[in-house]
Order: structure tokens, then C-alpha cells, then sequence
């Protein structure tokens, strides 16, 4: 079975983050990433709807693609459905994403945190009882961001521009002193690819923490309790979505660091 690829799944092109950081940390294995981009973005529509859409996107990449494993690079996705994913696919390795908060509490000087998500992801209960855990160890400034993957979906850059702007506001004041935010949790897949914008708005000397390089370890350990690593052969994407394939192949064109074939369309 290590023969098999691995599919990774998003709304649209945010899971692209951590398809870089899979195709790093495993790179003789074959990848096929799935964009709903049909259905995104995901994060104001609510939980039914979500768990909808992953469930018939993991069966598609089952039925039709026979994957060994799949990686959901999305957190509202996460928040909303995985535990029916490993329900309904006891055999399947799955691997999730949620907003880094225990990383972000080890790392911030100033107890002061700040996390930027979908409504979907910060309003879902996998949220709030990861947030309530940590509640006496740090202070969390959590802010849903509306619109703001959909503009980075459209590559709309006026539009990310003042979102960000206006949700880091609504976070709180950054900085290093003390009360002062100094470590920032980017909760949607999408926002590492506006991580320069972002930071014009909290400063440079702030954390980003992004879940990527984590979740690429997490499939790597699953991968191998299963006995289907892949520890030969190049490796390579294929690129599938629901909508039209060219903003997708622009969006790996830009993002992603190796080579994927062209996008097809997925009725
Ligand atoms: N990239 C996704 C996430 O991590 C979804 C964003 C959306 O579709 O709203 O939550």
C-alpha cells in the first residue's frame, strides 16, 4: 500500500501551506490535494454544510484515487467533521489541523495571545474546549475573520488588505512589553500565504505560528504506525478541484515550492 498517494484536503487553495510542508517532510510520497473551491470558502457556512462537503470529498479520494491516508489542511474542516471522518473510515490514517494555541502558550513571553480564524473554526466546540484547557496559561484575543480566506481565494488584494488591518486592530495592541501581544495564531490555512501583510499590520517582532511543519510530522508518524510510508520514488501532486482549475494552478503556481501537474476538474 505505500505505493498509494495521500490526500490532503481544503476549501481552496489554504491547504496548499501544508501540502508544502508534507512534500518536505515526505518526499518520496505522492500527494493528491483536493480544493472545494466550488463550495469555499467554508468558514461562514456553517457546521452541517462543512461536515457535508468533507465527508463526500474524502469518499471521492477514496473511491476514485484509492489514498492511504488523508490530511484534512483545513481547520474549520477539522473543527466541524473529523470525528465522523474516523467514524466512518476506522481503516483510514486521518490527520487533522487546529489552531496551534499549546505552541503559541510555550513560546509567548507575555502570556498574551492573539488567534485569527473562520467564525466556523473559533465558534466550533473542538475550539472552545481547546481554548478553555489553556485558559489559565495564557490570555487568547480570538478574532473570527470573515471574508478574509474568500479574499485570499479571489487574490484580492485591497480587500486582504483591509481585513487584516481591521481584525489585527480588533485583536488588541502587539508588542513585547508587558499586557502586550507578542505571539499571533494564524487558525486558517490560508493566512500563511498573507503572512507579509499580516505583519505590517502586528509588527516584527511578533510569532507567527502556523500548524504546517506539525501536521506534516503528525501524518509522517501515522504514516509509518501503519507500515505504508513511502521511502522511495520522487514523489509528485496532482492537483483536483470542484471549481475551475486555473485559480488553482495559478495558486500553486505562487505557493507551492516543488512542481504539481495541472488542475483537473472533479464534478
Ligand atoms: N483554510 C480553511 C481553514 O483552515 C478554510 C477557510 C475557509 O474556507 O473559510 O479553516
Amino acid at each position: 500500500m505505500s505505493h498509494l498517494p495521500i490526500g490532503v484536503f481544503d476549501s481552496g487553495v489554504g491547504g496548499l501551506s501544508v501540502l508544502n510542508a508534507l512534500r518536505e517532510a515526505l518526499p518520496h510520497e505522492r500527494f493528491v490535494y483536493f480544493a472545494d473551491t466550488a463550495h469555499a470558502p467554508y468558514g461562514e457556512r456553517g457546521d452541517a454544510y462543512v461536515a457535508g462537503r468533507t465527508r463526500a470529498v474524502a469518499r471521492h479520494l477514496l473511491e476514485r484515487h484509492q489514498i492511504k491516508a488523508l490530511v484534512v489542511a483545513c481547520n474549520t474542516a477539522t473543527a466541524a467533521a473529523i470525528h465522523e471522518l474516523r467514524a466512518e473510515h476506522p481503516a483510514l490514517p486521518v490527520v487533522g489541523v487546529e489552531p496551534a494555541l499549546k505552541p503559541a502558550v510555550a513560546i509567548s513571553r507575555t502570556g498574551h495571545i492573539a488567534v485569527i480564524a473562520t467564525r466556523g473554526t473559533v465558534e466550533s466546540r473542538k475550539f472552545e474546549s481547546l481554548r478553555a484547557s489553556l485558559a489559565a496559561q495564557a490570555v487568547f484575543s480570538i478574532v473570527p475573520c470573515d471574508g478574509l480566506a474568500g479574499a485570499i481565494e479571489r487574490d484580492d488584494a485591497a480587500q486582504i488588505g483591509s481585513l487584516s488591518q481591521r481584525y489585527l486592530e480588533a485583536a488588541g495592541v502587539f508588542g513585547s512589553a508587558p499586557g502586550q501581544i507578542d505571539t499571533l495564531v494564524l487558525g486558517c490555512t490560508h493566512y500563511p500565504f498573507i503572512a507579509d501583510e499580516l505583519r505590517r499590520h502586528a509588527g516584527a517582532a511578533v510569532r507567527f505560528i502556523d500548524t504546517g511543519a506539525p501536521v506534516a510530522q503528525q501524518a509522517r508518524r501515522l504514516l509509518s504506525q501503519a507500515e505504508v510510508l513511502a521511502e522511495a520514488g520522487d514523489g509528485g501532486v496532482a492537483l483536483l478541484c470542484s471549481g475551475a482549475p486555473d485559480a488553482l494552478d495559478a495558486a500553486a503556481a505562487r505557493w507551492l515550492r516543488l512542481p504539481a501537474e495541472r488542475a483537473a476538474a472533479v464534478a
